[in-house]
C-alpha cells in the first residue's frame, strides 16, 4: 500500500458509509442498521444491512461484508487505490502526488507486479489472436462456434509459434526475467534461455472475481499432449480458492450456481446465457472452491461429463458440496459428453429442462450405487439395502432422514419398515461415533474440528468486534498468537492493538490487508452470526466456551509443534496455566 495509513483512516471516517452505500443501494432504516437488497447476489427481501456504529456493512444471505472501501471495491470493481482516489473526491480530500513513486510502489508490491505482468501476457495473447500470426487459433475458436463476443468477453487469445516473442514482449514493458518466471510464463534453460511453455496454444485467461488475471490456461488446437497447459501455482494462482468464470458468475441472479468440468463447458453456457457456470482449473473440485461458491448460492448444480470419470468425480464434488452444507444437484448430460456438446447439438431450451430436471444429490448417488447390484441375486440386493442404510444414517436430522427413507423405499421398492429397521441397527451398531465432551451451550459444535477451530476464532473476534469493553477482561488470557489460522493471527493482532487506543473502530483494519480477497475475508470475520441468545447466564457460558476453545486449540497446536524447542515450550507450559485459570474463571458480560 503506498498511501499512508492515516490518511486512509482520515477519508475513510470522512465518508458514512450509511450516505456512500445509500447512493447506490436503496436503503431503509430499521432497528440499528440501514437494510437493503443486497448488491451483490439477486433477493428480494432485503438481508443487506449497513450499521452506522461499527461503518460496515454486512449481507446475511451471501455472506459478503466489509467497510467503505472494500464496497466500492466490489461494487464498482475498483482496486484498493483507486477506491481511495474516489472517496478522497467525495470527501474533499487531498491527495499527495504519488507519480514519482510509481516505481517504488512497484518493487514494494510484489503481488501487484505479478498481476501486471499477468495482464500485459493477456494482453499480449489476445492480440496475437488478432494478428495475422493469430489465424490459426482464431480459425480453432471460431470452429468451435464461439461468437466475437465470447472470444472478447473471456479475453481469449493465442500463443504465438515459438517461446520466445513473449519473454521479448515482456521485457520490454520493464518486467524483468525473475518476476516473468515466478508468475508462471516461462521457464530457464540452457539451450533456450528464458522461454514460455506456451507457444501455438489458444490461451484462455483465468481471472479472480475481481477481473484480475491470476494464470492461463492453454489449449492445443486439434489432438496432441497434454491438451491443456495450465500456470503453475504462484503467489497469485491458487488453484484451490479460485473457479474459473465466478467473475461474471458471481452476478448472474439465477439464483444457482452451475459447476462445470472444463473452461470451454464454462464459455460455452455463458455464450448460451447461462452465465452461472463456473468451473475448477484444470484440478478436482475443492472444500475452499465450495465455500466459495456458498458465498452466493446455496444451490449448486453439477454438469459433469456423462462419462465413468465424470460420475466419479461428481460423486466426489456432491461430498464436498454436502459437508459445505451446500445442497448439491447433478445435470444429467445424457446422450452428450459435456455441456459444450449438448449445447452445441440441443441448444439452450433443451439444457434448461436438464436444468429444470437436475437430479436431487442423494437420488443420483443412490441411482449410481444401484448399478453396481445386481437385484435379481437376493444376496447383492440385500447388500444393496445395506448401503442404502448406511448412507441414510449420515442425515442427522431425522425429519430429512425419515423423508428421504421414505422417497428411496418407494423408488426402489423396499418396504418402509424393513429399511427403517434397518436404519436403526446400522445406527445402533456402526453408526455411532462415540461420544466426545461438547461445551454445554453447544455454540462451538458444528462440522469438522478444524472448522470448528476456526470458527471459534471467528465468534470471539466478531463478539469482541460487537463489544469492545470485553477485551480488557481477556486479555490477559488471550493474544495474537492464539488465533492459529495465519489470517486471522494478522488481524487479531491489529485489533488487540487497536482495542487499547480510545475511539478505535475496527473497520479500520480491513483496510489495512491489500488482497481484496484478505479484505473480504477480514470483513466477514468481523460478522459471524452469533447465535441467538436470551439469558444472560447463557451468553457468559458461549462466551466462556468460545475463549476456552480458542485458548485450548492454541495450547494443542503449540504443544505439537513444540517438540525440543525450549522457547516453544515455555509457551505451551504459559498456555496450560492460562487454560487452567480461565476454566475456573467467571467472565462477566455486564
Ligand atoms: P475441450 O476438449 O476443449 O472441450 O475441453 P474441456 O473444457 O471440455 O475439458 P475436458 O472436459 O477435457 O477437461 C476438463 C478440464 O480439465 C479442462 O478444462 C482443464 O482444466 C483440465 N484438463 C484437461 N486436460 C488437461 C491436461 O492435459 N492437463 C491439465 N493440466 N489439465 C487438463
Ligand atoms: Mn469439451
Amino acid at each position: 500500500m503506498y498511501y499512508p495509513e492515516e490518511l486512509v483512516e482520515e477519508i475513510r471516517t470522512k465518508n458514512d458509509i450509511v450516505g456512500v452505500i445509500g447512493s447506490y443501494v436503496s436503503l431503509k432504516k430499521r432497528g440499528s442498521n440501514h437494510w437493503g437488497c443486497c448488491p451483490f447476489h439477486n433477493e428480494k427481501t432485503p438481508s443487506f444491512a449497513v450499521s452506522e456504529n461499527k461503518q460496515m456493512y454486512h449481507c446475511f444471505g451471501c455472506g459478503v461484508s466489509g467497510n467503505v472501501y472494500t464496497f466500492l471495491m466490489q461494487y464498482e470493481n475498483y482496486t484498493f487505490p483507486e477506491a481511495v482516489k474516489a472517496l478522497a473526491e467525495r470527501a474533499g480530500v487531498n491527495l499527495p502526488e504519488v507519480e514519482y513513486s510509481e516505481e517504488e510502489k512497484r518493487r514494494a508490491n510484489r503481488r501487484a507486479r505479478l498481476l501486471e505482468v499477468n495482464k500485459e501476457a493477456a494482453k499480449f495473447f489476445y492480440y496475437q489472436l488478432r494478428s495475422p500470426h493469430g489465424e490459426k487459433g482464431m480459425q480453432y475458436l471460431q470452429k468451435r462456434e464461439l461468437t466475437p463476443e465470447t472470444i472478447h468477453k473471456f479475453g481469449l487469445g493465442y500463443a504465438g509459434m515459438n517461446g520466445t516473442t513473449l519473454v521479448e514482449y515482456l521485457r520490454s514493458k520493464g518486467f524483468e526475467d525473475a518476476l516473468i518466471r515466478d508468475a508462471g510464463l516461462a521457464t530457464y534453460s540452457e539451450r533456450r534461455g528464458l522461454s514460455s511453455q506456451f507457444w501455438n496454444r489458444v490461451m484462455y485467461p483465468i481471472q479472480d472475481i475481481n477481473h484480475r488475471v491470476i494464470g492461463f490456461g492453454g489449449r492445443v488446437m486439434g489432438d496432441g499432449e497434454p491438451k491443456y497447459l495450465n500456470s503453475p501455482e504462484t503467489d497469485i494462482f491458487d488453484k484451490r480458492r479460485n473457479l474459473y468464470g465466478l467473475n461474471f458468475a458471481r452476478t448472474a441472479r439465477s439464483g444457482n450456481l452451475i459447476l462445470c468440468e472444463g473452461y470451454m463447458d464454462v464459455i460455452a453456457m455463458h455464450q448460451a446465457g447461462f452465465t452461472q457456470a463456473v468451473a475448477s482449473l484444470g484440478t478436482a473440485f475443492t472444500s475452499e472452491q465450495a465455500v466459495l461458491l456458498r458465498r452466493y448460492t446455496d444451490n449448486v448444480l453439477l454438469a459433469y461429463d456423462s462419462d465413468g470419470a465424470g460420475v466419479k468425480a461428481a460423486l466426489r464434488g456432491i461430498g464436498i458440496l454436502r459437508e459445505a452444507g451446500l445442497s448439491g444437484k447433478v445435470i444429467n448430460m445424457k446422450p452428450y459428453k459435456d455441456p459444450d456438446e449438448f449445447i452445441k447439438n440441443l441448444g439452450k431450451e433443451a439444457f434448461q429442462e436438464r436444468i429444470d430436471q437436475a437430479e436431487n444429490s442423494f437420488f443420483f448417488e443412490i441411482r449410481i450405487l444401484a448399478e453396481q447390484y445386481q437385484m435379481q441375486d437376493p444376496e447383492q440386493k440385500t447388500h444393496f439395502h445395506r448401503e442404502i442404510a448406511k448412507k441414510l444414517c449420515g442425515f442427522s436430522e431425522e425429519v430429512e432422514r425419515e423423508n428421504y427413507l421414505q422417497a428411496i423405499a418407494e423408488k426402489y421398492l423396499i418396504s418402509v419398515d424393513n429399511l427403517r429397521k434397518l436404519v436403526k441397527s446400522y445406527a445402533a451398531t456402526a453408526g455411532e461415533v462415540q461420544p466426545i465432551e461438547r461445551p454445554r451451550s453447544g455454540i462451538v459444535s458444528k462440522q469438522s474440528p478444524e472448522e470448528n477451530v476456526k470458527r471459534a476464532q471467528r465468534l470471539l473476534i466478531t463478539w469482541l468486534v460487537d463489544e469492545p469493553g470485553l477485551y480488557h477482561k481477556i486479555k490477559k488470557y488471550i493474544s495474537p498468537e492464539d488465533f492459529t489460522d495465519e489470517l486471522y493471527a494478522k488481524a487479531a493482532d491489529k485489533l488487540f492493538a487497536g482495542l487499547d487506543q480510545p475511539g478505535f473502530q475496527p473497520a479500520s483494519i480491513i483496510s489495512m490487508f491489500e488482497d481484496p480477497e484478505e479484505q473480504k475475508q477480514v470483513g466477514e470475520l468481523f460478522q459471524t452470526t452469533l447465535p441467538e441468545m436470551d439469558s444472560k447466564q447463557e451468553r457468559e457460558q458461549a462466551f466462556h466456551d468460545i475463549l476456552m476453545a480458542v485458548k485450548r486449540n492454541s495450547y494443542e497446536y503449540y504443544n505439537e509443534k513444540a517438540g525440543a524447542d525450549i522457547t516453544a515450550l515455555q509457551k505451551v507450559v504459559a498456555g496450560k496455566k492460562d487454560l487452567e485459570n480461565l476454566a475456573k474463571t467467571h467472565i462477566s458480560l455486564d
